[in-house]
């Protein structure tokens, strides 16, 4: 008797084993673990649990994603790939050049992504002709946040150049705020220097300087005048800035210890998961300067073995690139659809400011990938110019000194 019940229990045990083990499986490696960013990421693995599939999570804690590309590349090498992973830009083409990603052109050409991608996000995503990646949303890392009543209460406009905006941050500082939040951590660094880059270079200059890498740009005067600016944005934050992740600098922004915030549409997540609206409580307005720098979050999909992790990734792939989802993820994540289909009457002003000045700078040439967030460059020329923004941002660099040591730098890296 005793042997019939351990024979039974065992034999349920094995078909819940069974049950659990079968459709589609996907192990997500991603770095999407501040407030917004989880929420975000929610909303696919709740679709995909909703489709059949079981989602293994590996979050990978580090904005810009650092960290998830130190463990990615730790995994590959032990033989052991994760399923789907959060890459982007020339990295994608970087790991598929190693021969570790696959092919997911069939999911690609049965959805149609060609019709409904624009062609160069489409570009992003493909390898030698093939898909090699699914794009989740356009980020713009060209952005000023603000606290509305803190500008306000120091009658302060949102400023519309570098000069108003230096203005600003010395009346606030004089007022006992904190002009600019801000953690000191590289790519944050890099951040905020691509995009006064932008506003002081103009968009020409910031394409050669940072996707054609031309001498005559880094070393020019320009540049020179882009390193005073950093000067004076290291005066503009706390003591406390280094190492500080950049949702703790929204939130610096949120609660009014700090007027200003230079990121990437990532920071609106934040403010709206945490209940904050957007032309009453936060602001959000481009930069100063014309142009618009994309920030095209994708996954790619590695070689595994075994067909549920296979099914996994066709799963994946599809619901990142379906209407659905890019509408609701995007509502959270604080990006816009990479898909040009899907309707913006749910999205807020921020989004909609978003959406047109992406259009108009595709139309005058200004629609520019980012280079700190991997979109422009690969990994060994941004890492070149992100060390010496660093090194300038936190010492007493001259701004001279600084754009030789990127001269140099950059000619190293190739
Ligand atoms: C990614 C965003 C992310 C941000 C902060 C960026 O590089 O594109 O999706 O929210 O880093 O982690």
């Amino acid at each position: 008797m005793k042997m019939t019940l351990f024979a039974a229990a065992s034999s349920l045990a094995l078909s819940a084993a069974t049950l659990a083990q079968a459709g589609p499986q996907a192990e997500v490696l991603h770095w999407w673990t501040s407030g917004g960013e989880a929420k975000s990421v929610a909303v696919l693995q709740e679709e995909f649990a909703a489709n059949g599939g079981t989602w293994t999570d590996m979050p990978v804690a580090g904005g810009g994603g650092d960290a998830a590309m130190t463990a990615l590349r730790a995994r590959v090498l032990s033989g052991n790939a994760p399923t789907a992973v959060q890459l982007k830009g020339p990295a994608i083409q970087e790991w598929y050049e190693e021969g570790v990603l696959a092919d997911i052109s069939s999911v690609a050409e049965a959805e149609g992504w060609d019709k409904v991608l624009p062609a160069s996000i489409a570009a992003h995503m493909k390898c030698e002709g093939q898909w090699c990646a699914a794009p989740v949303n356009v980020h713009r890392v060209d952005w000023l946040w603000a606290n509305a009543s803190v500008l306000e209460a120091n009658g302060i406009a949102m400023p519309t150049s570098w000069e108003e905006f230096n203005a600003a941050a010395d009346k606030l500082q004089a007022a006992g705020i904190i002009p600019l939040a801000h953690g000191g951590q590289a790519w944050q660094d890099a951040t905020v220097f691509e995009v006064v880059a932008l506003g002081i270079l103009g968009a020409e200059d910031f394409q050669k300087a940072f996707v054609e890498l031309d001498q005559d740009v880094l070393t020019g005067d320009k540049m020179v005048a882009v390193f005073d600016q950093m000067r004076k944005m290291r005066g503009y934050v706390d003591a406390n800035f280094p190492g500080r992740d950049w949702n703790l600098a929204t939130a610096m922004v949120m609660n009014g210890e700090a007027a200003f915030q230079i990121m990437g549409d990532w920071a609106k997540g934040e403010f709206l998961a945490a209940g904050k609206a957007p032309g009453e409580d936060f602001l959000c307005a481009s930069a100063p300067g014309n142009g618009f720098l994309y920030n095209v979050d994708s996954f790619a999909m590695f070689d595994v073995d075994g067909s549920d992790k296979q099914e996994g990734q066709s799963l994946l792939a599809k619901l990142i690139v379906g209407q659905n989802f890019q509408k609701v993820f995007n509502l959270n994540k604080g990006s816009i659809p990479a898909r040009t289909d899907v309707a913006m009457d749910e999205f807020d002003s921020c989004a909609h400011l978003s959406a047109s000045e992406m259009t108009s700078s595709s139309k005058d040439g200004s629609l520019l990938p980012s280079y700190a967030h991997g979109m422009a460059l690969r990994g060994a020329q941004s890492g070149a110019i992100t060390d010496v923004v660093t090194a300038h941002f936190n010492s007493d660099m001259s701004s001279a000194d600084a754009v030789k040591m990127l001269s140099e730098a950059v000619a190293n890296s190739l």
